[in-house]
């Protein structure tokens, strides 16, 4: 009698299931509990004859446990679903990491400092933080000249004024203070102008600026220099042309547009129907800023360019909006994947 009882209690545990607490907790209190089935059954052992009892014990003992691993399983299965379902997240998944990519302004400055390290230039770096010498006085900015103004400098410090620099221009001053002629250099790096942010400009941007110093070299060297650089970025069939323009360092100067590699010079929006597009300024290194420098501006020449990434980049992917560089948007960013 008591023992077809247990066998029917066991069948029941092993058949229970439950996938919430309180269905567990029913379980419990109806086997385990004080006025449950289990404790029942020890009140009935006591009149159960003494040459069944050690076989009952046995029984009764089993199903106890049997309840008790019945209730540990349910509660780990609980747990572990409620782990992988919140928030649809399955946790047990292998993870899938996203390799990171190159950024398209980092993929067009290797490919700038590339072209000119082919030539024998070498990349010159300096601080972002300058005093008044490294990025205008030096570089031929009279006090108070309004060219100053054209660059909208951050100031940190006034009397002596020391500035987040707006061109890596003082990276070239720095350059020819401390090697004599010949230097052949060029200074990738950020800039900062204190400008209005939009699809066309930014307070901070990235710039190569380039300088040769040595005797004879002359505007010929320039222009042959930034022909075959163009040539090189762009592609063979690209032409470069020059506009006459104004730096306080360099005397004479010049703007360089290249032909609109988008449309291939017969006009589009991106070159505003004029077949070219300016990327840099230029020209040749005013004999003050030489003499500034402590190099002798009777026995050298040089000449200099410089160069925004950013516009570059944007010419050279059809970018038409300089905030996305900075925005680190994957979408952006994922679409240079294959780019080196
Ligand atoms: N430093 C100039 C600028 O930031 C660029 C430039 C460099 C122009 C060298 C001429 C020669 O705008």
């Amino acid at each position: 009698m008591m023992k077809t009882k247990i066998t029917q209690y066991l069948e029941e545990v092993n058949n229970f299931n439950a996938d919430n607490i309180e269905a567990l907790e029913a379980f419990r209190i109806k086997f385990l509990s004080k006025k449950g089935l289990i404790p029942a059954l020890f009140t009935d052992f006591k009149s159960v004859p003494p040459q069944e009892r050690k076989e009952v014990g046995q029984l009764i003992n089993g199903l106890k446990n049997a309840v008790q691993q019945k209730i540990v399983a349910l509660k780990e299965a609980m747990e572990s679903a409620s782990e992988t379902t919140v928030s649809g997240l399955d946790l047990t998944l292998p993870v899938e990491a996203p390799l990171g990519t190159r950024h398209p302004l980092s993929v067009v400055r290797n490919e700038i400092i590339d072209i000119f390290s082919r030539i024998g230039f070498t990349v010159s770096e300096g601080p972002e933080i300058e005093d008044d010498f490294h990025n205008f006085t030096a570089l031929n900015f009279p006090p108070d000249h309004p060219a100053r103004d054209m660059q909208d400098t951050f100031f940190i410090e006034k009397d002596p004024d020391i500035a987040l620099r707006t061109h890596t221009s003082s990276v070239q001053v720095r350059v020819m203070e401390n090697a004599q002629p010949p230097l052949r250099t060029i200074s990738p790096g950020r800039v900062f102008r204190n400008e209005a942010i939009s699809a066309r400009a930014h307070c901070i941007f990235h710039q190569v600026e380039g300088l040769y110093v040595d005797t004879d070299v002359s505007f010929a060297d320039l222009k042959q220099t930034l022909f075959y650089f163009a040539r090189e970025l762009f592609g063979e069939h690209t032409k470069i042309r020059f506009r006459p323009s104004y730096f306080p360092f360099t005397e004479p100067s010049a703007e360089m547009d290249v032909s609109c590699n988008i449309c291939g010079g017969k006009g589009c929006n991106v070159c505003k129907y004029t077949g070219w597009v300016e990327i840099l300024g230029c020209g040749m290194v005013d004999p003050n800023v030489l003499d500034n420098c402590n190099i002798d501006s009777k026995k050298y020449t040089g000449f200099a360019f410089g160069m925004g990434i950013e516009r570059i980049t944007m010419l050279k992917y059809r970018i038409n909006d300089l905030r996305l560089f900075f925005e680190n948007d994957m979408r952006f960013l994922k679409q240079f994947e294959s780019a080196i």
